[in-house]
């Protein structure tokens, strides 16, 4: 596996294999690799001659300069998962290879009314930066294939509709989430949990999961509150926002019967730990 920091050595090494006739598989991370990305990482080394994993903390997508600053770092282990799991390229470049001007927005996407709701409500401007950083991967990696995990449910919704508008050629695959035994969504967020909050981090999927069997009873409101209920009565959890949504639109439905394809999306403070999570419901 070569490890690249440099943008010019990227393109020369993009250069080589597209001219040697390997399809790109590109998978990007933010790093402090769990079994969620690796998951990710296998699906694109089985469907590609060539993978670029890249690790990289976006600080534009950031919204919380603490969160910044205290998001776990592992980069040696990083390499070696990646080099044993088959992957042929890593690229880690520092903060003033990718904003050699400084780290700001230089452009407005069109990232469609699915990054306004949800984590665009609350992380303001996190799908720009999200989109400036992907956008660019895409440039200089032109991947036929890039993979993105279905925690970040919005995530790939607004990737999908940057990839429309921007008109770039790429083929976007979501991977399903990779869950720790007990049930949490693996999360590199999860490293910064005391024991404690580790210990109950879990009922937040064991509330979804039962809010799965209520809804087959309930409405969608009555729903709603029994999840938001169940987890905020646990020491440390505070739901910051549950919406149940249409899973293609990303807006909120009313009724089961609105959309053949509902998602509850839920964001959950376990102490100061912002944690993310999702289920399907239809
Ligand atoms: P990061 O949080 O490191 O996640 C990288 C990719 O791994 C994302 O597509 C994410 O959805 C996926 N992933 C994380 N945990 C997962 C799990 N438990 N199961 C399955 N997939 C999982 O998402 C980002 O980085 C950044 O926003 C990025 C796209 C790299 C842009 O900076």
């Amino acid at each position: 596996m070569v490890i690249i920091t440099k943008i010019p050595q990227l393109i020369a090494y993009v250069a080589e294999q597209k001219e040697q006739g390997h399809s790109i598989g590109l998978v990007p991370t933010m790093g402090a690799l769990h079994a969620g990305h690796m998951s990710l990482v296998e699906r694109a080394v089985k469907e590609s001659d060539t993978v670029i994993a890249s690790v990289f903390v976006n600080p534009t997508q950031f919204n919380n300069p603490n969160d910044l600053a205290t998001y776990p770092r592992t980069e040696e282990e990083d390499c070696r998962l990646l080099a044993g799991a088959g992957v042929s390229a890593v690229f880690m470049p520092e903060v003033c290879e990718m904003y050699p001007d400084g780290a700001h927005q230089e452009k407005e996407f069109d990232l469609g009314e699915a990054a306004e709701v949800m984590e665009g409500k609350f992380r303001p401007g996190h799908f720009q930066g999200v989109a400036q950083i992907v956008s660019r991967l895409f440039e200089l990696c032109r991947p036929d294939r890039a993979y993105f995990g279905e925690k970040d449910f919005q995530q790939i919704a607004v990737i999908r509709n940057m990839v429309r508008s921007e008109g770039i050629k790429v083929e976007i695959i979501a991977c399903p989430i990779k869950r720790a035994d007990d049930g949490l969504a693996l999360s590199s967020r999860n490293a910064l949990l005391t024991p404690e909050q580790r210990a109950v981090a879990p009922s937040i999927y064991k509330a979804l999961k039962e809010g799965v069997e209520y809804s087959r009873t309930h409405g969608v409101r009555e729903t709603h509150h029994h999840i938001v209920e169940a987890i905020n009565a646990v020491p440390e959890l505070e739901t910051e926002y549950l919406e149940i949504v249409d899973g293609r639109t990303l807006l909120p439905v009313e009724e089961w019967e609105e959309s053949p394809d509902v998602v509850g999306c839920i964001t959950v403070y376990c102490g100061r730990v912002r944690l993310i999570d999702n289920i399907r419901f239809r």
